[in-house]
Order: C-alpha cells, then structure tokens, then sequence
C-alpha cells in the first residue's frame, strides 16, 4: 500500500469542524498529521474531537515543523493568498476555501506560484461530488437529457450577515455573492459546461436595515442561447430552502434540491392538454434529484444525508490522484478563477446597471483609476470598505491569464445605481 499523504489543516474553525476534519477521516489515502489556530481553546478543542497529534499557533511553524504534503485552508477569504503561496512554495498541494481569494490578481500569483512549484491547488467548491448534482450531470453527458437551455437556481432562507456569528462574515458588504455564489456557479458552469458570455445583476439596498448583498438577482447568458439566473434571498421570511434547481432541458427538466426535502403530496399537472394526477413523496436530509417529464416526477439521486464533508472528500481524493497520476493541470483552478471572476463581474453589473461581458471584464484600467487607492484585503475583511453592490472588493487584474500583475481598481467610483430602497412602500 502506498504511503498516506501527511495532511495539516490551517483553520480550525467552523469549516474544519464540520467539512475538512471529518472529510480526512474518510479518505483512506490521508494521514491526519496537524492542524493550526491562532485560538487557543478552538485550538485544543478540535485537537481533542480529531484527534489531531500536533497543533501549532501558526502556519509558519506548522509547515516548517511538519512538512505536510497537503495543506487544507480553512481560514477567511483575505488570508487564502498568502497562505497558500507558503504551503505551495513549501512543498504542499493546496486545498483551500472559497471564496478563491480576494480579488484576481491575487489569484493569478497563487496559480503561478502553484505552477512554478509543481504543486496541485484546487479551490474546494465541492457541491458537484454530490450524488444529486453528479448524475445530473451524467445524465446530460450522456446526452440523455438532450439540450440544457435554460438553468434557475435560487435559495430562500433568513440568515443576512449581522446575524453571523464571525466577525469576518457579518462584516462583509459584499458577502452573499461573494462568500456564497461561487458554489451555485461552479454547478451552473459544469452544467452548461461553459462559462457565460455575459452577467447581469441586480442587488437592492434592502433599507439601511441590511447593509450589505442580502437579495442578489443574476443572469447570465451562456454561448448557444442559453440562459441561467441565481436569486440569492438572504431575507426570506419563506420556509428555508438551502439552493434549488431547476434545469430545463430539450428532453426533460431536472429539478434538484440540496438542503433536506420533506414533501409529500398528490398535485394535477397538465401536459399537452392532458390532467394527470402525480403523487410525490420527498423525504431526505441531504437532497435530491428529480426527473420531471411528461407530466412525470421520478427520483434520479438521493443524498439522505448531508454530503458538505463527503463530497470535499470526494474532491481530495480526486486532487490525490492527480498528484499520484503525475499529471499535473491548472483546468479546474483556472475555472475557479473564472468563477471569482463572474462574481466581480456581478457586483460591477449591479454598480452600473450595465450587462458585463466576461470577454471584457475587467476593462483595463482607465487613466484616472490609477492614482486611486486601491482597498487592501485587510480592510475589506474587516469592513471597512463598504457599500453594498457599489463597490468591488478589490483591483482585479487586467487579465484572467496567470500573472503576477495587479492593476489598480478601475471601480472605485462611489455612485450606485441600486442605492433605491426596494423595501419602500410603492409610491
Ligand atoms: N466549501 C464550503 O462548503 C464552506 C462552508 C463553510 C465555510 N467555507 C469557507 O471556509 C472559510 C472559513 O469559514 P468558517 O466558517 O470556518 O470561518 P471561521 O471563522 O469559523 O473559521 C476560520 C478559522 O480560521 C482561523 N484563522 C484565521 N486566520 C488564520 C491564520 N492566518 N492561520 C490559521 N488560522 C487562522 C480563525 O481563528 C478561525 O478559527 C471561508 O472562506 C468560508 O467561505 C466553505
């Protein structure tokens, strides 16, 4: 048997806890060697749940003391960079958080430091290693579904960022896109097996009540015709619904929930002129997918539990593989960087009420963008850049080619185009 891959996690946080720790448990090839926490007690405690044999303050020390193999990030978005250039400069493969980082040239110098180390990097957007989302997607493969046309995808629930416990989270303006949309638009992506041509958003100022992206609407047109669109409702006072889906395609439509289902019911649905009675019982914790179709609803995928740590352990085995393989590619990180890429584009189309094309974004610094001051990380994550849907994070690079390059922001303009309260009663 090959030797298992010496794995540290840097963060021992809620993530930790609940995906990557036990996410190492599952995976055969992994041995468990460290982990680091700035927190004592948080520090202690998950030492004592996983038993992890050495914890360390520090990254620093951890990757200078054991020399892991594989590093897991799990800290906030504005340390990914930094921390990741270390593990992969180190001599590790790096599995980190997203949000991928805090603007793109920060990722172009992870991918180029993940280049010019050999090393694998990979950004742990883990929901398509879940069943419903897998067979969905070989189902569309294998062209049994025909043609996807047309993608919506929302998620209800009230959870908006000042009720979050970290300060880092309930700090974020821009935080339900950014900290959350990369997962719906990875599926989106894999789905239409495409990236979209253009985006457009809408972000309301919900009031001053919620002062950051808690409604986000978005479409983005995919090559082909092809059209998805994302509502994000962090102020949803509905039943919780964690992300739905409903793919339309030319054969069939697939409908897949991830989140817990418990339904039951019979409903009339009327196909070609035709009632039909359709009887439907969901009950799963995890979620699933349905194949609806001539006036038909049928279980294709169930997931009965919850697959957040299964499905980053699917992907850490995947990333092993690679390693073991030899064949090293930057496919999926590069995709990944695209994702984050949308996401600006999202905030920079809700700022000018403008479609954003991919192919142009970001536009290449305008002349007077360049003297001015460009948020740093630091000050993002801890809020003190604000202005829902009016500003970005921080200067994408110019280009989505790996570079180390970072142009200065050319969207620090303070005029919104959503600063209207869509709470207000309608006049
Ligand atoms: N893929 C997923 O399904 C998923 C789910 C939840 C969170 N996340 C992501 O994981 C990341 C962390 O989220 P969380 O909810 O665990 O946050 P958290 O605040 O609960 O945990 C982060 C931990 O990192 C520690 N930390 C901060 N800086 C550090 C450093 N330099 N070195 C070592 N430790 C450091 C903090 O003390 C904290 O304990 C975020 O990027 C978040 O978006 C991903």
């Amino acid at each position: 048997m090959m030797d298992r891959v010496r794995t540290a996690v840097i963060g021992l946080g809620k993530v930790a806890e609940t995906i990557h720790l036990p996410a190492c448990l599952l995976v055969d090839q992994i041995a468990l060697i460290a982990g680091c926490e700035p927190d004592a007690q948080r520090r202690e405690l998950m030492r004592a749940k996983f038993g992890i044999a050495n914890v360390y303050e520090d990254a620093n020390t951890l990757i200078e003391k054991e020399k892991p193999e594989l590093v897991i990030i799990g800290t906030p978005p504005d340390s990914h960079r930094d921390l990741s250039i270390l593990c992969l400069q180190n001599g590790a493969d790096v599995l980190c958080e997203k949000p991928f980082a805090m603007s793109l040239a920060e990722t172009d110098d992870i991918i180029e430091a993940a280049r010019q180390f050999d090393r694998v990097v990979s950004v742990n957007n883990q929901y398509r290693y879940m069943n419903q989302y897998g067979v969905t997607k070989e189902m569309l493969a294998a062209g049994d579904l025909g043609n996807l046309f047309f993608l919506q995808c929302w998620q209800q629930m009230y959870y908006p960022p000042t009720l979050e416990k970290t300060s880092w989270r309930n700090s974020l303006k821009q935080s339900t896109l950014f900290e959350f949309g990369s997962h719906p638009l990875d599926l989106i992506c894999h789905f239409f097996d495409a990236l979209p041509e253009s985006v457009h958003a809408v972000i309301p100022q919900l009031g001053d009540k919620y002062d950051a992206d808690v409604l986000v609407q978005m479409t983005l047109r995919f090559p082909g015709e092809r059209l998805a669109t994302i509502a994000l409702n962090r102020v949803s006072r509905a039943p919780e619904r964690y992300l739905e889906m409903r793919l339309d395609c030319e054969k069939a439509s697939v409908r897949i929930s991830l989140g817990g289902i418990a339904r039951a019911g019979l409903e009339l649905t009327r196909n070609r002129g035709r009632h039909y009675p359709r009887m439907r019982i969901s009950l799963v914790k995890g979620g699933e997918a349905r194949l609806e179709s001539e006036g038909t609803s049928r279980v294709i995928a169930r997931e009965p539990q919850p697959a957040f740590a299964s499905a980053t352990a699917a992907h850490l085995r995947k990333m092993i593989e690679m390693r073991r393989s030899g064949k090293i590619n930057y496919e999926g990180i590069g995709r990944a960087q695209q994702i984050l890429r949308i996401i600006f584009a999202g905030y920079e189309s809700a700022k000018t009420g403008q479609v954003i094309r991919l192919d142009s974004f970001p536009a290449p610094a305008k002349k007077q963008a360049v003297s001015a001051p460009t948020a740093s990380a630091s000050a993002i994550a801890s809020g003190s850049v604000s202005g829902s849907g009016s500003e970005s994070f921080s200067a994408p690079s110019s280009s989505s080619a790996p570079s180390s390059s970072s142009a200065p922001s050319s969207a620090t303009a303070s005029t919104s185009a959503n600063s209207q309260s869509f709470l207000a009663p309608p006049g």
